[in-house]
């Protein structure tokens, strides 16, 4: 094979340009000597003395000639390949010989020298062919090749491989690739123009980074040497994420519990999504969704964990149950839904609500035991036992308290009441539910007992007793009577009445009054205890209840009785007209009786104890008067110097403070017969008409005296019938009748009666020649006075023995003293 010049020149210069000096050397002698030119082709890497060709022989120059011509070989390499065994005429390897260092990429690749012979100079070119051995493999220059894929890589998509690289020529350079069995990929392989063989992967099969996240793969480059020789190179691939899996709740329903009233912040429960993404693909945030109202603030979620929180106050009475739509979202948009529902717990935190649904007060004291006082409603919004309610009330007060319908109770009396007793009753009612702890309420009812007149008015005496001083003056208070009522107000008010009674035969009315509001008793007029000594009546008091209730009460007024009365002498009867003498004999012994003052007092007790005394005498030595008994008798023999007409006057005085008096003037004729009296008091008189007359008027005397009692024997029976009769009408009516008689009383001839009671006038004169006539008022200042210049003549009727046992007992009279209507006028009688 020859090689061309300008290619040789050409493979010289680009193989060496270093050794230029030497090259020019070497053309030099080329011009010259060049002779013959031989080709050998040696396979490269050959051992070091490994036989590159028969120089001798091929140039036909004998061995003596490359001794003598001392043939060497020249060249313009620093290294130098073949050596020339000039003993044997061959050419060895010297040095060992790579291809691919040699020439690189470029074929054919060729060695060149000379082979210089002296004597003559012979210069012969030896072109030394190196043929390629198989000796590299195909080689990558990472060895690992990494990609990135996204997982949502579409099929079909290409991606670019590293080339292998062998620097082994023709045959044993590159010839294809081979990728390892797998699932996604498939190898495609180009060759440039320049004969570059690369290969790229193309998507098959989408990628799963969920399935596979990593794919491990071979792409091995084989060359087309014999032996084959390869390379091989890892191809990594990381399948990138893509968000091609939404959020999945591991439960299509959570369930959970939580007690009202938990504190906000308390945990619920969990949710949990799981999302196959990786990444944030697969970052899951929780939210509530759709939650609206009221509960759309009482559960709170972190949105990272999924945790269920408290976030405000939860009330079981208000929710019972919620139920809540959660919600997961991965950060690539996608989305879970799931349901929690959370039941709420009841907690005994409601107390009962006790509603009093009507209630009546005041309540009459006469409801009939077991009426219904009040209705209650009793509420529990807690469930269960924490809302049953038990009502109760204080037991010892005197009510019930009843269930009738479902949480509603009645209130009933259990007792008749009284209001006079307990006129209000606080009734408190406690709920109680039945839970852990209980809870309880209370309410208080007030109730007001209101009155019936079930009570009569209450003397606060059974009897009452006054006394009263007679000659009150009219409408003086006596006393007051006073009655209680237990019941209130109107039905407590009492009025005081008298009851309709006669006293003496008149209306109680017209001697007292009361008054209707105090119960202040007042007299009307004036008593007078001669007349009436008590009276006997009974007052009312009456409420003003309707109907009324009323009691009485009997009251008893003693008249007490003041000394009003002045004694009054009724023996020796004192009369203006008449003149009565007692005669003392002169034979009278020591001790004579000679009359016996009688006086009365018409007061009582010590009013009526009389006591008598002498107070003038003509001789005060011949009488005395007995203090007691008002007798006068002789303390000395009658002697014939006295003198026969003697005058005495005698005080009685009654026992009263201040005490009361009345005198009589008793005169007594100290003489043995008549006539001696008649002269002596005919002179005593001193009245000579009087004189002539005497006589006549002495029989005129003794007429009127019988008629006077023939007249008193009248009055007496009348008087017996008249009492008689009375009694009669007394036992019928069984009242006291007590008749009364005005004091002035004295018509008593023209009736035909005479009252039980004394009865007197007196009549006086106070000038002898009137016939004029004054009366003494009974009850008024009524001392008896006897003038003694009087010398009327003076009937007197002596009431004897019999008709004073007649007029017995309740009488304190002793004497009745008739005077005629003749008296009345007051015929003066002269002597
Ligand atoms: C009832 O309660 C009222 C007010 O609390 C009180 O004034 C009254 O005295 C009480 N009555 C009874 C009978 O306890
Ligand atoms: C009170 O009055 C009643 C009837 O009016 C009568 O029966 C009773 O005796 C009276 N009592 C007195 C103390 O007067």
């Amino acid at each position: 094979m020859e090689l061309s010049r300008p290619q040789c020149e050409k493979w010289r210069l680009c193989s060496r340009p270093t050794y230029t000096w030497q090259r020019l050397l070497h053309l030099v002698f080329l011009l010259y000597t060049v002779s013959g030119q031989i080709r050998y082709s040696v396979p490269e890497e050959m051992k070091k003395g490994s036989l590159i060709g028969n120089v001798a022989q091929d140039l036909g120059i004998d061995l003596q000639r490359l001794r003598s011509g001392r043939a060497r070989i020249v060249t313009g390499e620093s290294i130098q390949y073949a050596e020339l065994k000039a003993d044997k005429g061959i050419l060895v390897v010297n040095e060992r010989i790579d291809r691919e260092q040699l020439c690189g990429d470029v074929t054919p690749c060729s060695l060149s020298f000379e082979i210089i012979l002296e004597n003559p100079i012979e210069l012969h070119r030896v072109i030394v062919e190196i043929l390629d051995v198989n000796d590299n493999a195909p080689t990558f220059k990472n060895n690992v090749i990494t990609l990135e894929i996204s997982e949502s890589a579409a099929v079909g998509s290409h991606f670019d491989l590293e080339s292998a690289f062998d620097p082994d020529v023709g045959v044993n350079n590159l010839h294809n690739y081979v990728l390892s069995t797998n699932n996604n990929f498939v190898l495609k392989q180009h060759s440039n123009a320049d004969g570059i063989k690369f290969a790229e992967i193309i998507l098959q099969k989408p990628l799963d980074r969920e399935l596979d996240p990593q794919l491990s793969l071979k792409l091995i480059a084989v060359d087309g040497g014999t032996p084959q020789r390869s390379g091989t190179v890892n191809i990594d691939i990381t399948v990138l994420d893509a968000n091609d899996n939404a959020p999945v709740f591991n439960q299509s329903m959570y369930k959970a519990t939580v007690t009202e009233n938990a504190p906000i912040g308390t945990y619920i429960t969990t949710v949990n999504a799981s999302d196959a993404d990786s990444g944030s693909n697969g970052l899951v945030t929780y939210s509530f969704s759709n939650l609206m109202g009221h509960s759309a603030n009482v559960f709170q979620i972190d949105s990272v964990s999924g945790k269920i929180y408290v976030a405000d106050n939860i009330d079981f009475e208000k929710d019972k149950k919620y139920e809540l739509r959660v919600g997961a979202k991965d950060h690539g948009g996608l989305t879970d839904a799931s349901k929690v529902i959370i039941e709420v717990t009841d907690v005994n935190d409601n107390a009962p609500v006790i509603n009093v649904m009507s209630f009546s007060s005041p309540v009459s004291e006469h409801v009939p035991v077991g009426s219904t006082i009040a209705v209650i409603y009793v509420k529990d919004s807690d469930s269960e036992k924490n809302g049953q309610i038990k009502c109760l009330i204080d037991t010892k007060l005197p009510f019930k308290i009843q269930s009738s319908l479902t949480n509603y109770y009645n209130l009933l009396s259990d007792i008749a009441f009284d209001r006079e007793t307990v006129p209000e009753y606080n009734v408190t009612i406690t709920a109680t539910d039945s839970g852990s702890p209980p809870l309880s309420s209370t309410t208080t009812l007030h109730l007001k007992i209101s009155d019936v007149n079930d009570n009569a008015p209450l003397f606060t005496k059974s009897t009452y007793v006054a006394y009263i001083t007679e000659n009150n003056t009219p409408g003086v208070s006596i006393f007051s009577v006073s009655a209680q009522d237990y019941d209130w107000n109107q039905n407590a008010r009492i009025s005081y009445l008298l009851e309709d009674t006669q006293v003496n035969g008149s209306p109680v009315s017209t001697y007292l009054s009361i008054n209707s509001d105090t119960g202040v008793v007042h007299a009307v007029r004036t008593f007078d205890y001669e007349q009436i000594k008590e009276l006997q009546l009974a007052v009312k008091a009456q409420d003003g209840g309707s109907p009324p209730l009323s009691s009485n009460v009997s009251v008893k007024i003693l008249i007490q009785d003041q000394n009003d009365n002045a004694p009054q002498v009724l023996y020796p009867v004192q009369t203006g007209g008449s003149l009565v003498a007692e005669i003392v004999p002169r034979s009278a012994e020591v001790g004579y009786l000679v009359t016996k003052v009688v006086a009365v007092d018409v007061d009582s007790g010590q009013n009526a104890w009389l006591s008598y005394k002498l107070q003038k005498a003509t001789d005060r030595a011949l009488f005395e008067v007995g203090l007691q008994n008002g007798e006068i008798r002789t303390i000395r023999q009658v002697t014939d110097k006295d003198t026969v007409k003697q005058r005495l006057t005698v005080v009685v005085e009654d026992n009263g403070h201040p005490s009361r008096s009345a005198t009589v003037i008793v005169n007594v004729a100290v003489a043995d017969s008549f006539p001696e009296v008649l002269s002596e008091f005919t002179d005593f008189t001193q009245d000579k008409e009087y004189n002539d007359n005497l006589t006549f008027f002495l029989v005129l005397a003794l007429a009127v005296v019988s008629f006077l009692f023939i007249t008193c024997l009248v009055v007496i029976i009348s008087v017996k019938i008249y009492r008689w009769r009375q009694s009669r009408i007394l036992y019928q009516s069984n009242l006291p009748v007590i008749p009364y008689y005005p004091p002035r009383y004295s018509d008593t001839l023209g009736t035909g009666t005479l009252p039980h009671v004394y009865n007197y006038e007196v009549c006086r004169t106070t000038d002898s020649r009137k016939s004029d006539c004054k009366f003494g008022r009974a009850g008024s200042q009524n001392v008896l006075i006897m003038d003694p210049s009087s010398t009327g003549t003076m009937q007197r009727i002596q009431s004897d023995k019999s008709i004073l046992d007649e007029l017995d007992s309740p009488l304190e009279v002793s004497f009745v003293y008739v005077f005629t209507t003749s008296m009345r006028r007051c015929e003066i009688m002269k002597l």
